[in-house]
């Protein structure tokens, strides 16, 4: 299947084709999402940081590179790095975003994004709450109860984005584009369950999309009918009480009836139940809602992004006539040279995302500014430490271990000219992402995999599979400098009954080495024991997890713990939380919750528990180490993540 997909030479003909917006000429159908990255400065203004990240998606050959949505007043303020719209003393660092990107032959959008709810005026320095159609108290702890605005407010409102798209044309903007979306302030008017007001705004489905036309009416009046206008709208709330499909079309149709140039087309709001972007959802699984827009409008582009992270499925939705436009967010956060590898036909070279969502969403909501876990320059790209130069003195460098901090050490060392030879002992690269992509719904890590393997290939990376590196093998060696990426590995922990034989490792059981049988006892509740629990399930085991801490998924991001849980409650998974595992014996295995004891039946226990890092080479090597630099990288340093790992080998590779 990855070979297929990552063919060289494939041809997108439908990403390559030129396409309309308004009276605008995009030169791809490829278009950068806005993405808040909290690259701005605290009052709102842009630095090199935000204008250079950008920059570099212009570069890397986007038809459309769309900045951050900024806010339009700082009740707006949704983010600590938020871009701001409400000053003209900000059009001259805007411009210098626009101009950056269209250097580059990309087309540049400025988005408005005013967060409503889910904005942070106590936090950033106002003292007041966040507004909203109707008071209401948050869902999401992050979140503070917001306060009703009054009509006058929101009049206020609506001159504030008309101004906004002022600014933004004046600062050299090619297009505009208003954020209605994902629970955010027009998307809080648009939805039932977030707008109770019984005046003009609120009631039928009519008045509470009038926020959002007049808004777009105000926004047209300030830029004039040739200007480029882009309107984001759900295509789905996935909310109880939220607006239905089909309602999203009728406020689609109002849209476009009211000067909107394309739609962009999304899922969900922050504080939806239902996962829209982690892996779990297969790529293209959300074309159906464009399919639905796209039989009522026929007048303007619909673009769409969610869960499109490889041209594939794109180009063949262009082709299909169901999308005219691929936007992407994360895969360009990943890769911003993804356009510039699908219109060379290089898919194999793409750094997919696999949605892990630990670099980006993670942080960003957490007031960090934005990172990537597979791209390490994200943010950094004016640094001139973050950029791969020539290396001043070429040298021989070993790698041990194919893992990822192991691979883009030698990724970026060969990139630098050196020469890099890569032990792993096992017959595959990868490490432990290997058994992470034979989880289910994970299998996207198989693309990073892929990716890793062709880039060592293509630089010249000597590869030595089923080769254990050895103290005796690299003194033999006598390389300039050796790269230790040993990994991570299972600690067995040592209680009665441990080695009898119904005891096996998760490692084991998910690489299929070790069988269970039908009851099975995990224990270890962290992403490995919960991501094996849920293998289990899948083959109809029943399966109970023991947890030492009070929760479960512990190492698992907030953005996907939920799904872990929610599939592991509907597969019948047990759970036992603030449980130790005592003893394995004959009668079962005896569990202690909080000192009370009991014994369950099991027919075999998968240990998932810690992870030690695997540091036997260098303790092997000691003293008698005969190269002068030794660097370790990625989980031997102390398991972490892959996010960990990648990071590792670049910061270690771009100065050696
Ligand atoms: C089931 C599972 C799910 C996971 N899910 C996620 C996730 O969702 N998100 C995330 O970010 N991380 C996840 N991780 C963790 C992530 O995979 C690791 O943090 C990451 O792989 C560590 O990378 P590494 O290169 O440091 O080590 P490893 O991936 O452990 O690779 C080390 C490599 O070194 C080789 N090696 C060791 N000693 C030698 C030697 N002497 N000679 C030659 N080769 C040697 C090993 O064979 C191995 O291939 C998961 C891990 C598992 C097991
Ligand atoms: C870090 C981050 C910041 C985002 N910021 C914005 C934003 O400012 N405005 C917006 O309309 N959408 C924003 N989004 C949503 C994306 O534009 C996109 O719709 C979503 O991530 C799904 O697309 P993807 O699967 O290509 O990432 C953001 C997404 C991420 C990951
Ligand atoms: S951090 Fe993960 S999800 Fe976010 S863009 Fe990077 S690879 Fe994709």
């Amino acid at each position: 299947m990855y070979e297929d997909l990552l063919k060289p030479g494939t041809k997108y003909a439908n990403l390559l084709k030129p396409i309309k917006i308004g009276k605008m000429t995009v030169k791809n159908r490829m278009k950068y999402a806005a993405t808040v990255d909290n690259f701005a400065n605290s009052d709102g203004s842009l630095g090199d940081k935000e204008i250079s990240y950008l920059e570099e998606r212009a570069k890397g050959g986007f038809g459309i590179v769309t900045s951050m949505g900024g806010f339009t007043d700082p009740l707006g303020k949704g983010y600590m790095g938020q871009m701001g719209l409400h000053k003209d003393e900000f059009i001259p660092g805007m411009k210098k975003l626009s101009d950056a990107i269209k250097k580059h032959g990309a087309k540049s959008v400025a988005q408005i994004m005013h967060t409503g709810r889910y904005a942070h005026p106590h936090e950033y320095g106002l003292g007041d709450a966040p507004v909203g159609p109707t008071a209401m108290a948050a869902k999401i702890p992050r979140y503070h109860p917001c306060r009703e605005l009054s009509v006058a407010e929101i009049k206020q409102l609506i001159e504030d984005h008309g101004q906004a798209a002022r600014r933004i044309k004046t600062a050299g903007f090619d297009g505009v584009e208003i954020c209605g979306i994902v629970g955010y302030l027009i998307a809080n008017f648009l939805c039932a369950w977030s707008n109770k007001r019984t005046d003009e705004y609120g009631g039928t489905l009519e008045k509470r999309a009038r926020f959002y036309l007049d808004i777009l009416r105000r926004v047209r009046k300030e830029v004039g009918p040739d200007y480029p206008v882009i309107c984001r709208v759900n295509a789905t709330d996935h909310m109880d009480g939220g607006n239905t499909e089909e309602e999203y079309i009728k406020v689609a149709k109002w849209l476009v009836d009211n000067g909107a140039d394309a739609l962009s087309i999304t899922v969900g709001w922050h504080e939806s139940n239902e996962p829209a972007i982690t892996q779990e959802i297969k790529q293209g699984h959300w074309l159906y809602l464009a399919t639905n827009m796209k039989n009522e409008i026929k007048n303007v582009p619909i673009v769409m992004a969610y869960r499109l992270n490889r041209p594939d499925v794109p180009d063949k939705a262009i082709a299909d006539g169901i999308i005219d436009m691929w936007e992407m967010c994360r895969p360009g956060i990943a890769d911003p040279e993804l356009p510039k590898k699908v219109t060379e036909g290089r898919p194999e070279d793409i750094a997919t995302c696999p949605a892990c969502n630990l670099g980006c969403f993670m942080r960003i909501f957490f007031d960090s500014t934005m990172a990537c876990m597979i791209n390490p320059r994200v943010g950094r790209e004016y640094e001139e430490a973050a950029k791969i130069k020539p290396a001043k003195k070429k040298k021989n460098i070993i790698v041990v271990g194919g893992g990822p901090a192991g691979m883009e050490a030698a990724r970026v060392a060969a990139m630098r000219g050196h020469k890099v030879t890569l032990y792993e002992k096992s017959a595959r690269l990868g490490g432990q992402l290997n058994l992470a992509g034979a989880t289910p719904f994970c299998s996207d890590w198989n693309f990073m995999i892929a990716y890793y393997a062709n880039q060592m290939n293509k630089l010249g990376v000597k590869v030595n599979l089923n080769t254990p590196a050895t103290a005796d093998l690299i003194n033999k060696a006598k390389p300039d400098a050796l790269i230790l990426a040993t990994g991570a590995r299972q600690a067995r922990p040592n209680i009665p009954g441990v080695d009898k034989k119904n005891v096996v490792m998760a490692f084991d059981v998910i690489e299929g080495k070790a069988k269970t049988g039908q009851e099975v006892l995990v224990w270890g509740g962290r992403a490995v024991g919960v991501q094996t629990a849920e293998l289990l399930a899948s083959q109809g085991k029943k399966v109970t997890i023991v947890e030492d801490a009070k929760r479960i998924g512990r190492d698992i991001n907030a953005f996907n713990i939920w799904g872990f849980r929610h599939r592991m409650a509907k597969a019948g998974v047990k759970i036992l939380l603030s449980s130790k595992v005592e003893s394995i014996g004959d009668q079962g295995v005896v569990v202690n919750t909080e000192g009370k004891q009991q014994t369950l039946k099991a027919d075999t226990v998968v240990i998932a528990m810690e992870m030690e890092a695997d540091k036997g080479l260098l303790e092997e090597l000691g003293s008698m180490a005969e190269v002068e630099e030794i660097h370790s990288v990625g989980d031997c340093v102390a398991p972490r993540k892959a996010y960990n790992a990648v990071h590792d080998g670049f910061r270690v590779a771009v100065q050696i």
